[in-house]
C-alpha cells in the first residue's frame, strides 16, 4: 500500500512502464470545489492531457482505464467532461469497453436546467486482451425460473444462475450526510462504485492506482478485495483520512454500504417527512399535488 502526500505527477514518473493492472480514479472537475482552483478551461484540459499520458505509460498490457467524470460549468452552460477529454485516451490508442453512467439520487437543484443526476466513467484498455471477470459482478437476475420454452432446451433454466451482467447504468447512492462512509471529503467515491470495477479488471495481488485518490475511497476498495493499491493525494487532510481509511480496510473495520444493498427508499419505510402536509382527507396525497402542479402549470397551457 503506497499512499503519496503530494503532486500526482511526480509519484506517476516513479512507477515503471506497464505495472498497473487498473487505474481508476475521479480528477478535480476546474469548477472551483474546496480542493482546486477554477481556471483556464484550456491549461486544465492541457493538465488532464499530461496526468492521463502518464497513467496509459505506467498501465499493464491487458489492463483498464477508468476515469469518472461529470460536467464542467461556466456561466451556466456544461461541458461534459468526457466529451472533452475523450481525444486525450483516444489519441493514444487506448480502446474504450464501456461509458458507465453512475445514477444517484442527490444532488444541487438546479432552476435553469435540469437537475443533474448522473456522471459516467469511462473505461478504456490498452488493448484487445484484457482482463474482465463478468461473474464476480454477476447481480441477481429479474426472472431467475424462466425456462426455455422451445428448441432443444425447453424446459430448462435460461438464465445463468449465477447472476445477470449488471450493465452500463449503475444505480449507486453518492457520498451525501447520511451515508455510512461520508468523512469531510466534499466529493468522494462511493466504496462499492470502485469495488465492481476491482473485483471485474483485476486479480488478487494486482496493483490499482488512483493519482487523485482524495480519502482514499478507491485504495479502500482494493485493499478489501486482497489488491495492492497506490495513490497520490495533494491536500495533506484528505491524505491523513486516507491513511486511517486504509489502516481500517486493512483491518476490516472500515464503514462500508455493503455492494448491490438497495437504494433506500424513504416512502416505503413510513417516514413522516415523506407525508405530504398539503394532502387532505377528500384527495390522496398524489392527487392533492396533482392539483397544485395543475395550477402551477396553467400558465404555461399551449394556446389553440
Ligand atoms: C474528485 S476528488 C477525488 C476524491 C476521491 N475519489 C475520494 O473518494 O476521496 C479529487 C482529488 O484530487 C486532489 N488533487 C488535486 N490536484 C492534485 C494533484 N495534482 N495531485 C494529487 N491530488 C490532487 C484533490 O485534493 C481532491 O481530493
Amino acid at each position: 500500500m503506497v499512499l503519496f502526500a503530494g503532486d500526482c505527477i511526480s509519484l506517476l514518473r516513479s512507477i515503471p512502464d506497464n505495472s498497473i493492472r487498473l487505474v481508476v480514479t475521479s480528477p478535480p472537475y476546474n469548477l472551483g470545489k474546496s480542493y482546486e482552483r477554477k481556471g483556464d478551461f484550456d491549461k486544465y484540459l492541457a493538465w488532464q492531457d499530461e496526468v492521463i499520458g502518464e497513467c496509459i505509460r505506467v498501465l499493464h498490457p491487458q489492463g483498464s482505464l477508468c476515469w469518472q467524470v461529470g460536467n464542467y460549468v461556466h456561466e451556466g452552460e456544461i461541458v461534459p467532461l468526457d466529451i472533452a477529454l475523450y481525444s486525450s485516451f483516444k489519441r493514444r490508442g487506448m480502446k474504450m469497453r464501456n461509458r458507465i453512467i453512475w445514477h444517484f439520487e442527490h444532488g444541487l437543484h438546479c432552476t435553469r436546467r435540469l437537475s443533474g443526476r448522473h456522471e459516467t466513467i469511462m473505461w478504456f484498455t490498452k488493448s484487445d486482451d484484457y482482463l474482465f471477470n463478468l461473474d464476480a459482478i454477476r447481480v441477481p437476475q429479474k426472472y431467475p425460473g424462466k425456462k426455455h420454452f422451445k428448441g432443444p432446451k425447453a424446459g430448462q433454466y435460461s438464465c445463468n444462475p449465477l447472476g445477470k451482467n449488471p450493465g452500463d447504468v449503475w444505480v449507486i447512492p453518492n457520498v451525501k450526510n447520511n451515508h455510512v462512509e461520508k468523512t469531510i471529503h466534499p466529493c468522494q467515491f462511493p466504496i462499492e462504485l470502485v469495488e465492481r470495477l476491482v473485483l471485474s479488471m483485476t486479480e488478487p495481488g494486482d496493483w490499482v492506482l488512483d493519482p487523485f485518490a482524495g480519502v482514499g475511497s478507491a485504495l479502500a476498495a482494493a485493499a478489501r478485495h486482497g489488491r495492492r493499491a497506490v495513490g497520490a493525494e495533494l491536500d495533506k487532510e484528505y491524505a491523513e483520512i486516507a491513511k486511517q481509511r486504509l489502516l481500517q480496510a486493512n483491518s476490516g473495520v472500515l464503514p462500508v454500504r455493503a455492494m448491490g444493498q438497495p437504494v433506500y427508499d424513504p416512502s416505503r419505510s413510513g417516514k413522516s417527512l415523506t407525508m405530504q402536509p398539503w394532502a387532505n382527507s377528500k384527495t390522496s396525497a398524489i392527487g392533492s399535488q396533482m392539483v397544485l402542479l395543475d395550477s402551477a402549470r396553467a400558465q404555461y397551457k399551449v394556446k389553440k
